[in-house]
């Protein structure tokens, strides 16, 4: 799908064609474009850059003012897909108001087309709201890691039948109140396939089985370059780090030893002028 602008719609469509969505998550203008290039339907500019890209321990610290400077630059270089610019801790949990602002700032400020938040049931009136003033609504649900303290740690969730019970309520309860799209994280494989199987929307998974709409991952995991905590569900589709370090050294020993930069990396000066300018050095 290189070249046109993926839609809310597309995404909806994707389902009932049967046709599995991609999405990666990317957090600046370099790797929006690589994830555009890659033709990606959609990308998420996730709260998980407080790991990747800030350093943080996990995702609750990251502010909106964080959200909106990184949607802004990959809003610049990603054109093709949907951008989905992700609901920081706390900028929708106090009050349906103050998440209507929030999820406005990201759209205005941001250029995202569309948002993310976590929460089932309990945030089903704040999806609603958020619909209603006219901005899309991604759900996730499953293992939501800015509460993963109150789940038990960043943990497979819905393993026994009252668990996945909940996460099945979660579904439906957010698709009623107007999601176009739920993520859908660390869960058992048969529990993805039966959420999709339950809703009309997509359910893009990570770590829910190959049984859903789509699947979703960090893109510093797909191409290794993020391997301080490494779930059981990424697959690194190359070490990126590697090659990174293998330059990185190269460049070192170069400038040390000075075979960088040689004469094709360098300007010339016509021999008259440098000439010239020696003898006014020297007077
Ligand atoms: O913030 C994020 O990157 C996410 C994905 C892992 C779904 O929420």
């Amino acid at each position: 799908m290189v070249n046109t602008k993926i839609t809310v719609l597309d995404v909806q469509q994707a389902k009932k064609e049967g046709r599995k969505l991609t999405m990666l998550t990317a957090y600046d203008y370099a790797f929006g474009l690589l994830a555009a290039e890659s033709g990606v339907d959609i990308v998420l500019v996730g709260d998980s850059l407080g790991m990747v890209v800030m350093g943080l321990e996990g995702t609750v610290e990251v502010s909106m003012e964080d959200m909106i400077h990184h949607i802004k630059a990959v809003v610049r270089g990603c054109k093709g897909p949907l951008i989905v610019g992700d609901m920081p801790f706390m900028s929708y949990n106090i009050s349906v108001r103050e998440a209507i602002h929030n999820a406005g700032r990201l759209v205005k400020e941001g250029g995202c087309e569309v948002i993310k938040l976590e929460g089932g049931v309990d945030f089903a009136p704040t999806i609603e709201a958020i619909v209603k003033a006219g901005i899309p609504v991604m759900g996730h649900i499953g293992l939501t890691p800015q509460t993963a303290s109150a789940l038990g740690g960043f943990k497979i969730q819905g393993r026994d039948a009252a668990a996945a019970k909940q996460i099945i309520d979660d579904a439906k309860a957010i698709e009623n109140a107007g999601v176009f799209s739920i993520i859908l994280e660390a869960v058992p494989a048969p529990l993805g396939k039966l959420i999709s199987e339950t809703v009309r929307v997509p359910v893009i998974g990570i770590g829910a089985g190959s049984d859903v709409d789509g699947q979703v991952l960090v893109f510093h995991d797909v191409v290794g370059l993020f391997d301080k905590f490494v779930p059981k569900f990424v697959k690194q589709y190359t070490n990126i780090r590697s090659i990174i370090l293998d330059a990185l050294n190269e460049y070192k020993k170069e400038v040390q030893n000075v075979t960088f930069p040689g004469p094709e990396y360098s300007f010339k000066m016509p021999e008259e002028a440098l000439e010239q300018l020696k003898n006014m050095i020297k007077e």
